[in-house]
């Protein structure tokens, strides 16, 4: 693996995806120096050095998180009957990480150097692209002919690694109050799966989603967002009839498919792979990956997977509790098989980041242009007054929109740089206030993507603004 240093952020990359990375170079550079420099991004805990897998989100990175999110909602939960949506606690009890198998079986092989003491995952040595836990492990011979390749050292064998954060309830630090942070959003869905039906009347074929914080102490954080130690994930498990999960399992995945397409990602960039015989788990029926085409290579964004009863079968075993679904109509009781969706809110983030990004020459100038889906731009609006004079009254029509949309107000620099800035945070409309706005109460509404201007009333400045939303 190469660290690299990048406008001081790091990024580690893969060697064997180091050709495409570098192909590209010149796009992540300088997104991840936008991101910093544009509020959306922090290494965490900057000031002390950073801590290896971790990020804080800034002013606008807080916004556009929440919008992705809320795009995610509204078409998931809000917009349909048959899903309802749940919010569990980060630390469950810990059996329900038995009954996961995550105790047991959430680990990634990893390998040490007798000399230097690095650690590495060993799919990065040896290969393999990012995916499920619980690799096959090398042949000793294949680790005896390789070196460290940081110092030339000689490497262990690889041993299991659990990627669970432990931590203690309570005033006792014994193994009787080991607790884990979840390293997976679904499992309480499961756990609360009798619960929320029973509330919620719904009837299956139905789902339960959830947003939240996972955890996982991977070993080897990289590729900016990608993959961290802490993210947040989407997650739907839609429970229905064990002999129709193959229906839904590939109503999802086109489902799913097409979220992002409307998210405005471009469908080249996309793609699905289904995952074959031999990756599956031992129960599922079927898994297929959303991929996109990052600069470090295609990775996945999201898995649709056919889990059959195995989760909530693994639940009702482990807590003796009945978990069985009784069907009014037929007087049937029955265990209802699972299609999950999962992804990960900064692997969408990088995503919607990647294919934002934009470079164009204007009058002999770079223009740099994030072309956010203006649902989830952070800033809807800027409002410009051309002169200091002129705040007091663009002030006014500021606070006014600020009631209907996400707005900024900026009145500092020529009103080409402050163009330029909102380019850069994606922003879809700034309305100019200039000195003719006194006399005839219009103002200028430039387009971020075409750089059109149309002058428009003040009092229809919301109704313009909705009506470019339709379009
Ligand atoms: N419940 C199934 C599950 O968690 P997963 O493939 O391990 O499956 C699902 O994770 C999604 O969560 C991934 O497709 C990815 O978008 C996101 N994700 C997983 N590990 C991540 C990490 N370390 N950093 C950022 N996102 C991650």
């Amino acid at each position: 693996m190469l660290l690299l240093e990048i406008q001081n952020s790091q990024l580690t990359i893969d060697y064997q995806d180091i050709e495409v990375f570098l192909a590209s170079r010149i796009d992540m550079d300088n997104l991840v120096s936008l991101c910093k420099r544009r509020g959306l991004i922090f290494q965490s805990s900057e000031i002390y050095g950073g801590i290896n897998g971790f990020w804080d989100y800034g002013p606008y990175g807080v916004t556009l998180k929440n919008n992705i999110k809320q795009f995610w909602w509204r078409r998931v939960v809000q917009w349909r009957d048959d899903v309802v949506g749940l919010d569990t606690s980060i630390i469950a009890h810990p059996q329900v990480w038995v009954a996961s198998g995550h105790v047991a079986h959430f680990s990634d092989p990893m390998i040490d150097c007798k000399k230097c003491k690095r650690r590495f995952r060993e799919d990065d040595l040896f290969g393999g692209t990012e995916g499920p836990h619980e690799k096959e492990i090398v042949s000793k011979e294949k680790i005896k002919e390789t070196k460290c390749p940081e110092c030339g050292g000689e490497l262990t064998p690889p041993r299991q690694f659990n990627l669970m954060f432990k931590t203690h309830v309570g005033a006792l630090e014994d193994e009787g109050s080991v607790a884990y942070l979840r390293p997976e959003t679904c499992q309480s869905i499961f756990a609360q799966f009798k619960n929320t039906q029973i509330v919620s009347r719904q009837k299956i074929p139905f789902g339960i989603a959830q947003v939240g914080k996972s955890f996982r102490n991977e070993i080897a954080p990289r590729n900016f967002i990608f993959r961290s130690r802490e993210f947040e994930q989407m997650e739907l498990e839609f429970f229905v009839k064990e002999e129709e999960s193959t229906r839904w399992y590939e109503y999802w995945v086109k489902e799913r498919f097409q979220w992002f397409v409307d998210l405005g990602i471009r469908k080249e960039n996309l793609r699905l792979r289904e995952h074959t015989k031999e990756e599956l788990a031992h129960y599922a029926k079927g898994c297929t990956d959303v991929e996109y085409q990052f600069p470090f290579g295609w990775s996945e964004l999201e898995g649709i997977a056919d889990r059959s009863t195995y989760d909530l079968n693994q639940h009702m075993k482990t807590s003796g509790k009945d978990l069985n679904y009784f069907e009014e109509e037929t007087k049937a009781k029955y265990v209802p098989a699972v299609v999950e969706s999962s992804l990960g809110v900064e692997r969408t983030l990088l995503t919607v980041l990647c294919d934002a990004y934009d470079e164009e020459e204007v009058k002999g100038e770079k223009r740099v242009i994030m072309r956010f889906h203006p649902e989830i731009a952070p800033i809807f609006l800027a409002v410009l007054p051309l002169s200091k004079k002129l705040e007091p009254s663009a002030k006014k029509i500021d606070t006014g929109l600020k009631k209907h949309f996400t707005t900024d107000f900026d009145v500092a620099g020529s009103i080409g740089r402050r163009y330029r800035r909102f380019d850069e945070l994606g922003t879809p409309f700034c309305a100019t206030y200039d000195f003719d706005s006194e006399t005839d109460h219009k103002v200028t509404i430039r387009h971020r993507d075409s750089m059109q201007q149309d002058r428009i009333a003040i009092d229809h400045i919301e109704t313009y603004l909705r009506d470019q939303l339709k379009k």
